[in-house]
């Protein structure tokens, strides 16, 4: 039975930093940033925005606007690195925000950037066998944040992309070929938890990332029989756009070394067919890190519609660890259908730019939310503030207080409570 994605929607925050201005006040030249490393702007969250938050909105949008049944979904799994609760999972949130059923399994997936594509999987597996026709709901949701002025700040990024695998595949019908997947213990890139940004050895990542591609490339062409040539698109995990073009060069060395008779240059050419043009949302978002391959997915549905059709797709997905796994699929026929539903388009569209003092302003406001309690400190401040999405309200004795526009009244009935606090919307939609 073929099994698939018959949805895709994504979140992208309102708000972003360009590249130019944090390349300035840095002291550096912005053509690294923009050329060297190929981000152009980056999402920067705003403080009532977390993983949880994010997550629901990918996933209302999803539901809303393919018109699912919120009883058909049996599954929902969120894939995060940026989880708020050390026990309690991002999808449990995510589930009653939504109102699902309780007739549905929910979990989170960690292995940093792999950890959707490891949900994926699952659903994958359960939509082939046990699901009796229900859908699953997998969410790839995140917030990437390094140490102001490290050399990852400029590949920061935020935002989630929400996938509904089901035995109706009509956007991506996955390919049954045999798993390559390849895992070593590194220490690449990782977060401890006592720590709100990631700790990263540049080189090391990029050199296991690639070795990741290496060996499961090798592995999926030779398991599957499939060749060069069989793929008309090839995506790849975008922790900055640039390490996709280093990816896709590896693959071409690869290729070209296998007597093929093609030549590396050559080869390289077909980058700007295959690659380059869906990495237009990555360079404008940054790195979403479980979601950036799958934003390279959506990017390329909505730009290509009916053209994608019947397409093969490579996707290879990495998280740092480290653990990555090749896969492919089929663009379906619903491919033209879904362009309006996707959202990327009129997301990035819609977005406002930060100045580098807010930037800071945000994040400083964000620690500050993390810190229990902080709802009363900042109550007074969103008085008549109701953001019309869902929004992280702070936590008050331990517990992450979250609301949704439907429960606007209940709402603004907490935020009168009267407190004085800081304000933390700089920049008010
Ligand atoms: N004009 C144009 N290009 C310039 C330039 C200028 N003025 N100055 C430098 N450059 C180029 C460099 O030549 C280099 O290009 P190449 O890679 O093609 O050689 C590029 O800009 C980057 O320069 P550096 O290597 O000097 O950059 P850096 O060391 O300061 O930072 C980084 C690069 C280490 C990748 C850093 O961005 C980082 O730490 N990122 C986070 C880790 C990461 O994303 N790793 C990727 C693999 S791990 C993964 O995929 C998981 C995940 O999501 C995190």
């Amino acid at each position: 039975m073929p099994v698939g994605l018959e949805a895709i929607s994504v979140y992208i925050p309102r708000y972003y930093l360009d590249t130019e201005d944090l390349a300035r006040a840095n002291g550096t030249d912005p053509l690294k940033y923009k050329v060297g490393i190929g981000v152009q702007q980056f999402s920067a969250p705003a403080p009532h925005e977390d993983s949880v938050t994010m997550a629901h909105e990918a996933a209302l949008a999803l539901i809303r606007n393919y018109g699912v049944d919120p009883d058909d979904i049996g599954m929902l799994i969120v894939g995060s690195e940026t989880g708020v609760d050390a026990a309690k999972p991002i999808a449990a949130y995510v589930h009653g925000l939504l109102g699902l059923p309780s007739n549905c399994r929910t979990f989170d997936t960690k292995h940093a950037c792999y950890s959707a594509t490891a949900a994926l999987k699952f659903a994958r597996a359960w939509c082939g066998g046990a699901s009796r026709g229900r859908k699953a709901l997998v969410i790839a949701s995140d917030i990437a944040r390094y140490e102001i002025g490290s050399p990852g700040e400029p590949t920061q990024g935020a935002g989630a992309v929400a996938l509904l695998v089901s035995d109706q595949p009509g956007l991506l019908i996955f390919d049954e070929f045999p798993e390559a997947f390849y895992t070593k213990e590194v220490m690449d890139f990782w977060r401890p938890h006592y720590r709100a940004t990631a700790l990263v050895q540049g080189e090391l990542s990029i050199e296991s990332y690639l070795t990741t591609l290496e060996s499961t490339f090798l592995a999926y062409c030779g398991n599957s029989g499939l060749k060069w040539d069989d793929f008309d698109c090839m995506l790849f995990h975008v922790p900055f756009p640039k390490m996709a073009s280093k990816a896709y060069k590896r693959l071409c060395e690869m290729e070209a070394g296998d007597g093929a008779g093609r030549s590396v240059d050559e080869l390289l050419r077909q980058f700007d067919v295959r690659t380059r043009p869906y990495l237009t949302a990555n360079s404008r978002t940054g790195n979403l890190y479980s979601g950036s391959l799958y934003l390279s997915l959506a990017d390329l549905l909505e730009t290509e519609g009916v053209r994608a059709i019947g397409r093969r797709v490579g996707l290879f997905s990495y998280g740092s660890g480290c653990c990555g796994e090749y896969f492919s699929g089929v663009v379906g026929p619903e491919a033209e259908a879904c362009r309006g539903k996707i959202g990327l388009e009129r997301a990035l569209a819609d977005r406002v730019a930060l100045s580098h003092h807010d930037y800071l302003r945000f994040r400083k406001a964000a620690e500050e939310m993390a810190c229990n309690d902080s709802f009363y400190q900042n109550l007074s401040c969103r008085k008549g503030h109701c953001p019309s999405c869902s929004a992280f309200l702070g936590i008050e004795d331990n517990r992450r207080l979250y609301c949704v526009p439907n429960q606007t009244e209940t709402c603004l009935r907490l935020l009168q409570t009267p407190r004085t606090g800081r304000p933390y919307i700089v920049a008010a939609r």
